[in-house]
């Protein structure tokens, strides 16, 4: 079995279903269910008795320490995280809580865990850190793209609360030993991302006829990866990256905002026309820039490539399409999270009295059903929501 963090999230949630269809591997997914955790995205594997949900915080150490216990995972995927730039602008306190402080606290209980495995498990154990191109700062147009010794020069909160991260976790290798190996990888699009992230932002916008708001000139540029080659290198990662390296994964696919948002628009003519025949395109409004928005990220992928031999599937524009086909497809998902649907649907699921949060839940295994002693966790997350 695999701990999975944050697996109720865009990212995490899609690697639980690749690790259950794909890799075969049983899943224990630990995830907080803030604003951005939704289990609609689990629904296709609720029924999968290989998948075990709890709702809880990597930050709580405790829990973290009786689940290691109880369930004996071989590895732990660290994703849960608070991971939008322009929330961590407003709001940087909770992603110091979960980004630092949570991984720290979780790199804790892997240790006090494997230090408790015989020394053939103790040997097979991953504790494998998820971050982001972000640590490496913004690139000129000039600069090569970021290889993984590339210097840290994090400027958001968001990203400096990532740097801080894989530098807690490349000491724990350093100083106790811990097995890590740390993933960055370039931005991320596909099925289930929350539409705050600006592919799902400007594909809901467009349809709801709402002006598509590009920042600034709209000349920032984002390495785009689809998600499910994302996972794919997480899986390759995870059964021969080596202890203590870093691999970069992205796709060598670097594309300025404002032509990003246009080929948007383009697909969505010939995917959805509006209905006065006009194109999307004029929805595109250029808006006030983000403070400190970087310019541009580019990776390179050179050793996992190399290394490990990974290399991604999709090309870009057949992903994006296939990407604006789910959302077409999954507007009750995207009314459920954006209408304030989904949030009410928590807070009479989990809210007063509803300490069992997945106990009328139809399949799956529930893995707070275990631990009844701790309920904590699922006040502490609900008070957020
Ligand atoms: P997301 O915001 O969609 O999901 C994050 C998940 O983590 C949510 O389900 C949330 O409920 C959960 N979570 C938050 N705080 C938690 C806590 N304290 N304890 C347990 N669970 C908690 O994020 P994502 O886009 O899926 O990103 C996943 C990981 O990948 C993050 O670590 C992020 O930094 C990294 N990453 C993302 C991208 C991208 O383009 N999306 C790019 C590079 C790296
Ligand atoms: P985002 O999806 O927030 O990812 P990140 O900031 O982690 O790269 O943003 C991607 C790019 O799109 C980034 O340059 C900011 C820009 N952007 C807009 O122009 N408009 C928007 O409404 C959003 C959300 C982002």
């Amino acid at each position: 079995m695999i701990l999975v963090t944050g697996g109720a999230g865009f990212i995490g949630s899609n690697l639980v279903r690749y690790l259950l269809d794909i890799a075969g591997e049983p899943v224990l997914n630990v995830d907080k269910l803030t604003y951005a955790g939704n289990l609609q995205n689990l629904a296709p594997i609720w029924d999968d008795q290989r998948h075990v949900f709890v709702r809880g915080d990597i930050a709580d150490g405790e829990l973290i320490g009786r689940l290691l216990a109880q369930y004996r995972p071989r590895a732990i995927l660290n994703l849960a995280a608070e991971s939008h730039v322009d929330r961590s602008i407003h709001d940087p306190d909770s992603f110091m809580h979960t980004n630092v402080v949570g991984t720290f606290r979780l790199l804790e209980a892997a240790r006090a865990y494997r230090a408790s495995l015989p020394a053939e498990q103790k040997d097979r154990f991953r504790f494998l850190q998820v971050s982001t191109d972000e640590v490496y700062g913004s690139l000129d147009a000039a600069t090569p793209p970021a290889a993984e010794g590339a210097p840290y020069a994090p400027n958001s909160p968001y990203a400096a609360s990532k740097a801080a991260a894989d530098h807690l976790v490349r000491s724990f290798h350093r100083t106790y030993g811990l097995p890590v190996v740390t993933t960055n990888c370039s931005n991320n699009y596909g099925p289930c991302q929350f539409p705050e992230k600006l592919i799902p932002l400007a594909i809901h916008h467009a349809l709801e006829d709402r002006n598509i708001p590009v920042y600034g000139d709209g000349g920032n540029i984002r390495d785009w990866l689809h998600v499910e080659d994302h996972c794919a290198a997480i899986v390759r990662v995870l059964a021969d990256g080596r202890p203590g390296e870093t691999y970069n994964i992205g796709a060598t696919n670097e594309v300025p905002n404002l032509a990003l948002v246009k080929l948007i628009c383009a697909t969505l003519d010939e995917e959805h026309p509006r209905r006065d025949g006009a194109s999307y395109l004029r929805q595109i409004t250029f808006v006030t820039d983000r403070p400190g928005h970087d310019r541009r990220y580019a990776i390179d992928a050179g050793k996992i490539r190399s290394e490990l031999g990974w290399a991604p599937r999709q090309s870009f524009e057949a992903g994006l399409r296939q990407t604006i086909r789910w959302y077409l497809s999954n507007q009750d998902w995207v009314r459920n999270v954006t209408t304030g649907a989904y949030r009410d649907w928590i807070a009479r699921q989990y809210g007063a009295g509803a300490d069992h949060p997945q106990g009328d839940h139809p399949g799956g295994r529930l893995g707070n059903a275990a631990l009844p002693a701790h309920q904590g966790g699922v006040e502490t997350a609900a008070a957020r929501l």
